[in-house]
């Protein structure tokens, strides 16, 4: 891989948007261009395992997606199912630990149980950590999180006077996991669409207008290269 291992960004959060828009292009239903976006996901997985990137958290879908067409949103679990259930033996080979964020019980049963057969199996790997966010919103985690830390005031695990940002930080979802150093969005889109809304604060952005199934392996060193290039200063003289 051309990108110098200098400079890689520890965690890598993909918006990855446009797949119905690659689809219409060729006049196509929207679910082939969900089905073309999968492939991109294999390669850009691919990726970032070559450039020792470790942790990926891609946003498949959204809290807000659950309104769209009803056969959209079927198509949309079956093939996150099938992702899982093939993908699974590619992941162990290639040392890939599968997780996922948000509200995971919004889910069909079986999407759910796909899900944990697959984070279950990979428990063990070592390398690339895939961070999956499903039935994912910003603003909920949030909700969610200050719920758990008024439980935890509750139950006497902690004082109020105790919460700071690293805090509540662990209340969220990606409690596990650092923050993104660098937001990828694909198809031009200038927005975060509820994305890792806390956690995105000192986030470097990238967008390109490249349709997310014509993003590639070159796409995302690029992105990685452009990262290299930028001077973070969390607001501070340098
Ligand atoms: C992103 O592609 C995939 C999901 C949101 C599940 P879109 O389906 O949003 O594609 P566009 O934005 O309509 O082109
Ligand atoms: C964001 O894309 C969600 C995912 C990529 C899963 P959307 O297509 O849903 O976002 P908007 O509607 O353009 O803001
Ligand atoms: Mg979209």
């Amino acid at each position: 891989m051309p990108a110098s291992s200098k400079n890689v960004p520890r965690h890598i959060a993909i918006i990855m948007d446009g797949n119905g828009r690659w689809a219409k292009g060729r006049g196509l239903p929207r679910i082939k261009g969900h089905e073309a976006g999968a492939q991109a996901v294999r390669e850009c997985v691919e990726g970032c395992g070559e450039l020792k990137v470790e942790y990926l958290t891609l946003y498949a879908f959204s809290a807000e997606n659950w309104q769209r067409p009803k056969t959209e949103v079927i198509a949309l679990m079956r093939l996150l199912e099938k992702f899982l259930r093939e993908k699974t033996p590619e992941l162990i080979e290639k040392n890939v630990r599968l997780q996922a964020i948000g509200r995971l019980t919004d889910l069909p049963a079986s999407s759910q149980q796909q899900l944990h057969k697959t984070i279950e199996q990979t428990a063990g790997n070592t390398g690339l950590t895939l961070i999956l966010a499903l039935s994912y919103g910003g603003r909920l985690e949030i909700i969610d999180g200050i719920k758990s830390l008024l439980r935890a005031i509750e139950l006497g695990h902690i004082d109020r006077a105790m919460i700071d940002v690293e805090m509540f930080s662990k209340h969220l979802y990606t409690r596990y996991y650092p923050d993104p150093d660098l937001l990828i969005r694909t198809s031009g889109e200038m927005r975060l669409s509820n994305f890792l809304l806390w956690q995105t604060s000192y986030t470097e952005m990238y967008i390109t207008p490249k349709l997310w199934p014509d993003f590639t392996k070159k796409d995302l060193v690029a992105a990685v290269e452009e990262f290299g290039r930028r001077q973070r200063r969390y607001g501070v003289v340098l």
